[in-house]
């Protein structure tokens, strides 16, 4: 929404606010985009270009202790265009890189309620900042699926077998790089659910096939299945993580708060982990974290945030003089103007 916008943050901690609708969310979004290269809302395109105009222009330059970055995006009508220190050549994992980011908005519940792809990105993000070699992993069983897929469509299924053992080493390798780290992450978010919720939470992977099988086996009994829906049915594309809390399914038997604080617990324990793994610092954007928690919850999860390190964007529909502790940035937003207050 905005026509330009130039934020000088605070290394620890900021809080912009303003009125529904000035624009705090679009400001996060802006931020994010810069290190993501996609919406954090997963909306579309010309909903993110100012409307009236035809692309968007990002330029942020982060600082730590080491080294000073450069990063530049725009989109819209004449595509994506990246740079990172004058280099267009490094995609979008190298502004990843150079700023990761993390996001906590009113909707984080969909981590725990929503469909399983929401999960799959979750614990991706966090295998590839943790594990190098994942990135390329994960593209070439991308295209190994997406091929074989093609010959299911194709109705080539004499080919499936002999496509079944290139798509088994790259599957099984990418599900052993998926275990190693979940084991991490689990730990970590199971203390932050505990600090933040006073029951226990139980966080399992679910690979994607029946525990109890090698992929190539489980690939060979689902041929049927995946010769009739024409798309592979068992694999890492279909892993998930299960959440247990209080004995219960988070998804069906919690509230939309504790759905919430569940979800906070996972995107702080991803925060915990990938920063003992990559220099640069995380920045973690909180999207109206007072939604949906009562101020006891605030309160935790506040402190939870601020024991991570990380630097912080809030956002709020007040000025509150005690959102973070110590020294930060103000900023208020009104009708697409940002001041520093
Ligand atoms: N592509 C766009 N171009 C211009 N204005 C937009 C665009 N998308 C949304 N808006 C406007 O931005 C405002 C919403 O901003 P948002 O950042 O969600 O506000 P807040 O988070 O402060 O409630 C709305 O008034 C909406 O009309
Ligand atoms: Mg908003």
């Amino acid at each position: 929404m905005f026509d330009s916008l130039e934020l000088q943050l605070h290394p620890k901690y900021n809080l912009i606010y303003g009125n529904n609708a000035s624009g705090k969310t679009s400001a996060l979004e802006a931020i994010s985009y810069l290190g993501r290269g996609r919406s954090f809302r997963d909306a579309p395109l010309k909903n993110i270009v100012r409307d009236g105009c035809d692309n968007f222009l990002l330029f942020g330059q982060t600082t730590n202790n080491i080294k000073q970055d450069k990063l530049g995006i725009s989109n819209g009508s004449d595509g994506l265009v990246l740079s990172l220190n004058g280099e267009h050549n490094g995609g979008l994992e190298s502004l990843a890189g150079a700023l990761p980011v993390q996001v906590i908005d009113p909707n984080i519940h969909n981590l725990v309620a929503g469909s399983p792809e929401n999960r799959r990105r979750y614990l991706d993000w966090v295998v590839f900042h943790v594990e190098p070699s994942y990135l390329k992993v994960w593209r070439k069983y991308k295209r190994s699926l997406k091929q074989r897929n093609l010959l299911l469509k194709n109705h080539n299924n004499k080919e499936l077998r002999s496509w079944n053992k290139g798509f088994i080493v790259l599957g099984e390798e990418i599900s052993r790089l998926r275990k190693s780290v979940f084991e991490v992450l689990e730990g970590s978010v199971s203390q932050i659910s505990s600090a933040l919720l006073n029951k226990g939470i139980s966080f399992q992977y679910e690979q994607g096939w029946p525990i109890n099988q090698d992929l190539e086996e489980s690939l060979i009994k689902s041929e049927s299945r995946d010769i009739h829906l024409k798309s592979t049915q068992v694999g890492p594309h279909r892993a998930d993580i299960s959440i247990t809390y209080d004995s219960g399914s988070a998804k069906k038997q919690v509230s939309r708060g504790q759905q919430k604080l569940l979800a906070c617990a996972m995107v702080l324990g991803s925060v915990e982990i990938v920063q003992e793994h990559i220099d640069n610092p995380i920045l973690l954007l909180l999207d109206d974290p007072s939604a949906e928690l009562d101020k006891n919850s605030l309160n935790k999860l506040m402190n939870e945030v601020v024991a991570m390190g990380s630097q912080v964007v809030a956002t709020s529909i007040e000025n509150h003089n005690d959102f973070f502790p110590g020294d930060y940035f103000v900023f208020h937003v009104e009708q697409g103007i940002i001041k520093s207050i």
